[in-house]
C-alpha cells in the first residue's frame, strides 16, 4: 500500500518521534512505500488565509494546497501520529485539514446533504496523552479524545474503516514500559 503518515510533534527527540520511527521500521518491513509529512519540520503554515478561502470559494485551487492535496491522494491509506494538546489535535495538524481537506476535494455537499469524497482504503490515528486512562475513563472523557479527529473529520470526509490507538500517562512511563510500546508499534506498522 501507498501510506501517508502526517506527524505533529515539534521536538525531535519526543517519545512520539521514537513512535514515528517504530512505526516506519514496521511499514517498511511489511513492503509497504511510506510517505512522511513532518508538519513542524516542513514549517507547514495551518492558517487557511482569507485570499485562499477565497480562491477555493471560485473553484480554483492555490498551489499549495493542490501540493497538498497532491501528497493525499497519492496515498490509498493515511495515518495521523501526535500528542493530544487541549483534548485535540496539535493546532498545526488542526490547520493542515483546514488547509487540505477542502470542500469538492474531501467532502462535498447538496441537496441529499453531505457526501465524504475521499477514496482511501483505511486510516490509523495514534495519539499519545499525558493523562492516565483512569482518568479519561472517571471523567467520562474518553471518546473526546479521538473523535473530533476520528468521526469529525476523518469519517466524515468518507474513510470508513478509521482505527485509533491512544497511548496514556507517557510522560511517566519507565524505560520497560517504553519499550513495550515501541515494539507494540512496530508490529501494528508490519500488520497494518
Ligand atoms: C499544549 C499542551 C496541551 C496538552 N493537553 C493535554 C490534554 O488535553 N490531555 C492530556 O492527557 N495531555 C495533554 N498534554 C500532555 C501531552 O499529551 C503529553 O505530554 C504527550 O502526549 C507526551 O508525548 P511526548 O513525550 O512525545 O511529547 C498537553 C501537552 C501540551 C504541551
Amino acid at each position: 500500500m501507498k501510506v501517508l503518515i502526517v506527524y505533529a510533534h515539534p521536538n525531535p527527540q519526543s517519545f512520539n518521534q521514537f513512535m514515528l520511527q517504530s512505526l516506519l521500521t514496521g511499514l517498511q518491513e511489511a513492503g509497504h512505500e511510506v510517505r512522511v509529512k513532518d508538519l513542524y519540520a516542513e514549517g507547514f503554515d495551518p492558517v487557511l488565509h482569507a485570499q485562499e478561502l477565497e480562491t477555493l470559494q471560485t473553484g480554483a485551487v492555490p498551489e499549495r494546497i493542490q501540493q497538498e492535496q497532491d501528497a493525499l491522494l497519492w496515498a490509498d491509506s493515511l495515518i495521523f501520529q501526535y500528542p493530544l494538546w487541549w483534548f485535540d489535535r496539535p493546532a498545526i495538524l488542526k490547520g493542515w485539514f483546514d488547509v487540505v481537506f477542502t470542500n469538492q476535494v474531501a467532502f462535498s455537499f447538496n441537496d441529499q446533504g453531505v457526501q465524504g469524497l475521499l477514496p482511501h482504503k483505511k486510516a490509523l490515528v495514534m495519539i499519545t496523552a499525558g493523562g492516565s486512562e483512569g482518568y479519561f475513563q472517571d471523567t467520562g472523557a474518553m471518546p473526546l479524545i479521538h473523535r473530533p479527529v476520528t468521526d469529525g473529520t476523518l469519517g466524515f470526509c468518507g474513510i470508513v474503516d478509521v482505527q485509533h490507538r491512544i497511548y496514556f500517562d507517557v510522560p511517566n512511563l519507565n524505560e520497560q514500559q517504553r519499550q513495550a510500546i515501541l515494539d507494540e508499534i512496530t508490529a501494528i506498522g508490519r500488520s497494518f
